[in-house]
């Protein structure tokens, strides 16, 4: 369990890290260079947060929710001056820039609020001050996030043990240390499983076409001897025909209030398999993932990205320039095919709505 006594995080590893704030830095790991590079693109501005986030510098829900907080934190630290009127505009005006650059994951706008939240509750205070309060809140966000994760890998343990022992786990995108602030929500859970020795291999969808499976949870999983092997996307419904699938586990970017579910591309495909051979098919996010304003799955933007990352594999054309591409980043999976949604403050079962609004007020 995260107990504070893990090894496995790359956080607690000291070596390699998603982000850190260094000296008023944001410092983070460049995941499109991976598994190959491990370099770091340094943000000294809100600009670079925003760009590193649309160009998947960092990416996945949670760890790009607490680079755009410390993305205000910059936009803060930038400005010059007293005049808090000014302040207030600069900051806002890089707050707007960060909420333009990724539309699905919630957690990028929960994170954003909190920072005007935080803002806003220190009006009176002078321009310095409201600088260090936003630069504790960012902190605050990431040290939290960490914390939740570690409490994501304990329920979902719990819970997939009772699936038996010697588990088959398949998982999709990366829902790992690189796409939180350290830990990961759905790899939190297998971390915590292969801890308690419940867990037999992990199934890594490859994930086209920006690789997170192939390129990122299996350099994770590498690194910590958790035993894996991957596959491309199109071979699930293979070893799950043959039974060799115990359960998908996948992370999300938005939740909405019937439990449908965005995620990486691919994910609702998985379910619909999980849901013809009986496999049970589990989410795993924090609270902040939930958007309670959104009643269903069809109110959830989803974004297109470039065309490019379909024509090209590691920068290696394989469509010809003429040919028409598309290219949907994430997919809704209905509630109907989701059997538990893990998070920190525990298990989430069908009926989804009067369950979510449980515990969103047990959460209060
Ligand atoms: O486009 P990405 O790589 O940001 O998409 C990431 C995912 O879909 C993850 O599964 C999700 O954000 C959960 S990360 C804990």
């Amino acid at each position: 369990m995260g107990d504070g006594n893990i090894s496995n995080s790359f956080k607690e590893k000291g070596n390699v890290y998603t982000l850190r704030w260094k000296k008023n830095v944001l410092e983070l790991i460049d995941q499109r260079k991976l598994p190959f590079k491990e370099t770091y693109v340094k943000c000294r501005s809100v600009e670079c947060v925003a760009k590193a986030i649309k160009d998947m510098v960092v990416r996945g829900a949670p760890a790009i929710g607490v680079a755009a907080a410390y993305g205000v934190a910059l936009a803060a630290l930038e400005f010059k001056g007293g005049n808090k009127e000014e302040f207030i505009g600069h900051v806002n005006k890089g707050i707007k820039i960060l909420s333009g650059t990724r539309p699905t994951a919630v957690n990028l706008f929960w994170a954003l609020d909190r920072m005007k939240g935080k803002m806003a509750g220190n009006r009176k205070l002078e321009v310095n001050e409201i600088k260090e309060k936003l630069i504790r809140e960012a902190t605050d966000i990431e040290k939290h996030d960490l914390e939740i994760n570690f409490k994501i890998g304990h329920n979902g343990k719990e819970i997939l043990n009772g699936l038996g022992s010697k588990l088959r786990i398949l998982t999709h995108c990366n829902a790992g240390a690189l796409a939180t602030s350290g830990y990961g929500t759905a790899l939190g859970v297998i971390r915590d499983l292969n801890t308690h020795g419940n867990l037999f291999h992990v199934i890594v969808d490859e994930t086209r076409p920006f690789l997170q499976g192939a390129r990122l949870t299996a350099w994770e999983l590498y690194q910590e001897e958790i035993p894996f092997f991957i596959i491309s996307d199109n071979m699930a419904g293979y070893f799950m025909s043959r039974g060799e699938v115990d359960a998908v586990l996948v992370g999300a970017d938005r939740i909405a209030l019937n439990g449908d579910t965005a995620n990486k591309i691919g994910t609702l495909g998985l379910s619909i398999l999980a849901g013809f051979y009986n496999v049970p098919f589990y989410i795993a996010a924090p609270l902040s993932t939930v958007d309670i304003k959104i009643e269903s799955g069809d109110n959830i933007p989803i974004e297109y990205r470039d065309n490019k990352e379909v024509r090209e594999i590691l920068g290696n054309s394989i469509i010809p320039e003429f040919m028409p591409v598309v290219n949907p980043a994430f997919d809704i999976t209905p509630g109907n095919n989701i059997t538990a949604i893990i998070t920190e403050k525990g298990v989430i079962y069908p009926p989804y709505k009067k369950n979510i609004i449980k515990i969103f007020k047990y959460k209060s």
